[in-house]
């Protein structure tokens, strides 16, 4: 079976690339700890073809600009992670790969190999990447190599069952830049008959074997998101899932992996997503006796059935996975970088985010025109260039009780329609977004009158509400298109730049009656397609059209939605000292250009109070927005906010699409401290945070970061605070002298901008 099978688009790399083809060890464990050359990321690199199969070894060899990732085929014809971490220069030590040899009987070779795609069948123990039933009721499945495709960045090896004709594809695509490789898994049925999948995973991705690792994870709830949380691995399972029908606020399909040592700046880490906005799982799991840490990924298989008929096949989401040996903060520039350069839609024409004026926690349902006209005078007036209309502007939506699912335009609130007031707005120099909840249907509605079979429910039984509105049967094809033409009238007919889709509720009851019985578990996956096919086929029919992607606050946030969001909303909890936190842990996962937040008002849903300029700079480190009731400002907050949308419109570039370093954590102590680093290194923009202060306890020095050490840095500060006074600094100062401030009291804040002189 294979190589002379293999299939070759173009490209077709060298064999013994570097060097020659050395000939050393592999352990069984397929794990390399031979001796590489470890890259420093500031160097200027090589490039390497980002694929290259080893025909005389029987391996691939990927590579990005600081990792490399091995796998191959051992004497089984298995396919068999080998090892994945800091670049390898050079082949030397590569070898062919051996199954791991059986520990007992109860330790299987195949349990105990760590197989790429492993199917469950034979005697493997651990969590499987496919579960099948055929339809003569065989549930073993033993998948071993086919045949494989190189096309430049991208490789797909396919796999087959030793009995069955049922296909895999693994699709590996390479991002050098980024050192981030995506996995995702296509299964085919070549057999005449229907077979059943119940467990269907991306991939799996491993460390080297051994003790002591943690993992770190992003935890939440609503009006708290994204909580950093970080957990000692030991030998069991650690599962990290959504059964919600979307992302969740309380947990989030991203993982970090390390050693035990990594800390911001240094440290091996090994970390992944999942690029899906339903039911998602992420299996950590140390198996004994090797300690081996692995990380399968994928959808949930919990409630999952797929039924795939011949001829049919079945795609699983994009399965990311990246290394850095700069601890967690150069994982997460990692991410960032890749989600602005490689997910988002506008990546490859990239463009600022504008900033926004909301006016939900202002009048919340109690939207007019002549009082969102009102508003929007104002937003003008401060620098706002993207006036959004949130909730309430449609159906008979006076409160939260009624009129989701009807996407007309209230014509009490709106007597000239939108139209007059987007043109308004248009006149003021700002672009025009408008609310949506698509997905969802208030009983006290016109759809649900008229279609009361449209929402997910299991005959009989009860539909439960949550915030009064039930969730419709997205996974249904009629109520797809009739959704998708509600939404494309609204667009069509008015001047609209951006939509924020919100969805307040979880899926719950996910009957589907109309299915045929086998097919009904389907509603999860189709459920999630059919919103993203929503979102694409809005995106083609209106050019230019933004999404901003939003579930009550962060609850939609993920690496599939993003591909089709430009932004999304952090949380609903807009109180500055919260978000630091809510912010910082975000930060992990995703680019603070993604990164929604608003300015409010006082006191917050908490009850606090910070400063104006307090709410202002943490809003500035991500996509800035104002979600304030401008007809209470004072005349002093005007010309305050003026002047910060100003600042903020010189330091944006940097801030959205700049390396940030967070130097000071708001979990471990009185100050918050993140620094962004604009791409050319030209600008650098620091922001200081003082939550509270205790005995009078001065700040401590803040030490920059990721700046070059012989540049001399003109600094500009919009207060008094910073203690050194010298209108220009080097960079070796900045980084070792570092910056003290006189920060005092109780939130006090201040921003730095360094720009480097020629
Ligand atoms: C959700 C969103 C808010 C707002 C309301 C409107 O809670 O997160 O920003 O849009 O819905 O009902």
């Amino acid at each position: 079976m294979c190589f002379h099978h293999c299939r070759v688009w173009s490209g077709w790399q060298r064999v013994g690339y570097g060097r020659s083809v050395g000939r050393g060890f592999i352990g069984c464990m397929g794990v390399l700890f031979l001796a590489t050359r470890a890259l420093n990321a500031e160097q200027a690199i090589p490039r390497a073809e980002p694929v290259r199969f080893l025909p005389a070894l029987k391996l691939w060899v990927l590579t990005t600009d600081h990792t490399s990732y091995v796998m191959g085929l051992n004497e089984r014809n298995e396919l068999q992670a080998a090892y994945w971490g800091e670049r390898l220069e050079g082949d030397e030590g590569l070898a062919p790969l051996h199954a791991a040899p059986e520990h007992a009987s109860f330790d299987s070779s195949e349990t105990m190999t760590n197989l790429e795609y492993p199917g469950w069948g034979g005697r493997y123990y651990n969590e499987p990447a496919l579960k099948v039933i055929l339809a003569n009721g065989v549930r073993d499945l033993v998948l071993k190599y086919v045949s494989h495709e190189i096309r430049d960045d991208t490789l797909v090896i396919r796999l087959k069952d030793i009995q069955y004709d049922l296909f895999v594809d693994l699709t590996y695509r390479v991002f050098p830049k980024e050192d981030i490789i995506r996995k995702q898994a296509r299964l085919e049925n070549r057999t005449p008959d229907s077979i059943t999948l119940e467990s269907v995973q991306a991939g799996v991705w491993y460390a080297p074997p051994g003790e002591g690792y943690r993992l770190t994870y992003l935890t939440g709830r609503w009006a708290g998101e994204t909580q950093l949380t970080r957990t000692p691995i030991h030998p069991g399972k650690i599962v990290l899932e959504s059964r919600r029908g979307n992302t969740s606020h309380q947990l989030n399909p991203w993982f970090a992996i390390d050693a035990g040592q990594a800390d911001e700046e240094h440290g091996r880490v090994w970390f992944g997503a999942v690029g899906w906005s339903g039911n998602w799982k992420l299996v950590i799991e140390d198996t004994p006796p090797a300690h081996q840490v692995r990380v399968t990924g994928g959808y949930n298989d919990f409630d999952f059935s797929w039924l795939l008929k011949p001829g049919e096949t079945f795609e699983t989401p994009p399965y990311y996975g990246g290394y850095s040996a700069r601890g967690f903060g150069g994982a997460s520039r990692l991410m960032h970088r890749f989600e602005r350069d490689e997910i988002l839609p506008d990546h490859d024409r990239p463009h600022v985010r504008p900033v926004l004026y909301n006016s939900w926690e202002a009048t919340t349902f109690n939207v007019s025109e002549e009082g969102q006209k009102a508003l929007a005078e104002k937003a003008a007036r401060i620098g706002v260039e993207l006036f959004v209309v949130d909730d309430g502007w449609f159906g008979q939506r006076n409160d939260d009780h009624a009129g989701l699912g009807d996407w007309y335009v209230n014509p009490q609130k709106f007597p000239h329609g939108l139209q007059s007031l987007i043109r308004y707005v248009n006149q003021l120099g700002m672009e025009f977004g408008l609310w949506f909840e698509p997905e969802m249907v208030n009983p006290n509605s016109d759809l649900y009158r008229r279609h009361p079979d449209w929402v997910l429910n299991f005959p009989g039984r009860p539909r439960s509400e949550a915030r009064n509105q039930l969730v419709l049967n997205m996974a249904r094809d009629d109520v797809k298109e009739y959704i998708l033409g509600a939404l494309d009238k609204i667009l069509s007919e008015n001047n609209i730049r951006y939509i924020k889709w919100d969805m307040n509720r979880h899926l719950s009851e996910p009957g589907w009656p109309e299915a045929p019985l086998a097919e009904q578990k389907e509603v999860w996956v189709k459920y999630v397609r059919h919103v993203y096919e929503i979102m694409d086929r809005l995106r083609a029919r209106h050019p230019g059209l933004e999404i901003e992607s939003c579930s009550g606050g962060g609850g939609r946030v993920d690496l599939g939605v993003l591909e089709r969001a430009n932004v999304v909303w952090t949380s609903d909890n807009t109180e500055a000292f919260d978000r630091l936190r809510i912010q910082e842990g975000f930060t992990f996962a995703y680019a603070p250009k993604v990164m929604s937040s608003w300015v409010t008002d006082v006191p917050n849903l908490n009850g606090r109070s910070t400063p104006l300029k307090f709410r202002f700079l943490v809003a500035m480190q991500g996509a800035l927005g104002i979600g304030a009731n401008l007809n209470k400002w004072s005349d002093e907050d005007f010309s305050l906010a003026k002047q910060m949308v100003a600042y903020y419109k010189s330091v944006r570039e940097t801030v959205q699409s700049g390396d940030l370093y967070r130097l000071f954590s708001p979990r471990e102590g009185e100050l918050t401290a993140n620094e962004y680093v604009a791409r050319d290194g030209q600008q650098v923009v620091l922001f200081a945070f003082l939550h509270s202060q205790q005995f009078l306890r001065p700040a401590p020095t803040i030490f920059l970061r990721g700046l070059d050490e012989q540049a001399q840095y003109r600094v500009k500060t919009t207060d008094d605070r910073l203690v050194e006074k010298a209108e220009v600094m080097s960079g070796s100062f900045l980084m070792h002298h570092g910056l003290n401030f006189s920060l005092r009291g109780d939130y006090d804040s201040t921003l730095v901008v360094l720009t480097k002189a020629h």
